[in-house]
């Protein structure tokens, strides 16, 4: 079949909270590099007639400065190339955004920490998203130790779900002892860390654990691993070339695929600004590795 004629439904299926979707999605992070906001757009649209019902997003993926550090030019939000694109929204479509950090063109990086900064982010993503409510904010944490203990911060947002801000909460950058932190205030239906097939192998058990739980795995950064916001490198692992070519694909596309047979709980969202990459990502969900493949992808 031509590649696009593959959709994200070749991925198959898992449900987040109350929402079907696909579990091949889209990481909304590097359409902000693009200087033309119509390119940005296109390729969500583009995302989303190729089947793509699950997007993330956070407030803070702005350019000029942001995660990305690049651009210039007025500022470009993610969330609101989303709302330009996509509004008013398809019904099946599953917008996931993340709380914690926080960028201000003028000020740079902030952090939120107290009930109050939560919700002030929980409703910059309402407002620029133009929606009243969020289907799924993850609560993203840093490596160092945070001045508020994690379950005031996700009770926090707790008391936004009760309220009808928010439909569902999950976790990201977390550890499985965070899971056991928060397993009294409200379910966490995902959690979104870094990982891939040569990155972040720590979070192998941690992987398996979700899916024991039900919680959905999805990771962020399975085509740039280690380089992280430095985007994807040249191949350099000969496994991926040698499956790539036994297969006829491209080595993002085993990437990907590795990812999606890590358990039927682990979803993709891939990142680009590029409208050929995006197809091509979608039908990675459709590759399916042998068994051999698998074990020489380790
Ligand atoms: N929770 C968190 O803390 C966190 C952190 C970072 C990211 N995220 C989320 O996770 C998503 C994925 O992360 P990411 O976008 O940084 O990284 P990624 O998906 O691992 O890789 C993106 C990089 O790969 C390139 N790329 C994508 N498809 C390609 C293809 N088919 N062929 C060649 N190159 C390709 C992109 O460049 P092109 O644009 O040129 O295609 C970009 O350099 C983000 O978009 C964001 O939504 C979450």
């Amino acid at each position: 079949m031509p590649t696009d004629e593959i959709t994200a439904a070749a991925a198959g299926t898992w449900t987040l909270g109350d929402h079907t979707v696909n579990r091949m999605g889209f990481g909304s992070m590097r359409i902000t590099a693009d200087p033309d906001p119509d390119r940005a757009v296109a390729v969500l649209r583009r995302a989303v007639e190729l089947g793509v019902n699950h997007i993330d997003t956070a407030a803070f993926y702005v350019s000029p400065g942001g995660t990305l550090g690049v651009g210039t030019g007025p500022a470009r939000y993610a969330t609101e190339l989303i709302r330009a694109a996509l509004a008013p929204y398809p019904e099946d479509l599953l917008i996931a955004t993340k709380v914690g950090p926080g960028y201000d063109p003028g000020d740079g990086f902030t952090e939120a920490l107290t009930a109050a900064q939560l919700r002030a982010q929980v409703e910059e993503n309402l407002r620029r998203l133009g929606r009243d409510h969020l289907d799924l904010v993850n609560l993203r944490m840093y490596d160092r130790p945070s001045p508020v203990p994690l379950a005031e911060r996700f009770g926090a947002l707790a008391d936004l779900r009760a309220a009808g801000l928010i439909r569902h909460l999950g976790l990201s950058n977390a550890r499985p002892e965070h899971l056991d932190e928060v397993r009294d205030i409200a379910p966490v239906v995902c959690v979104q860390n870094s990982y891939g097939v040569d990155a972040y192998r720590e979070d192998d058990g941690f992987v398996r654990l979700c899916g024991e739980r039900a919680i959905a795995y999805v990771p962020f950064f399975a085509l740039a691993g280690t380089r992280r916001e430095a985007g994807a490198p040249a191949e350099e692992n000969p496994a991926v070339a040698s499956v790539a070519r036994a297969h006829g694909v491209t080595t993002h596309q085993v990437r990907l695929a590795w990812t999606l047979h890590q358990g039927p709980h682990v979803l993709a969202i891939p990142g680009t600004g590029n409208p050929e990459h995006l197809v091509a990502n979608v039908a990675a969900g459709g590759l399916r590795l042998t068994p051999e493949d698998l074990a020489q992808l380790g």
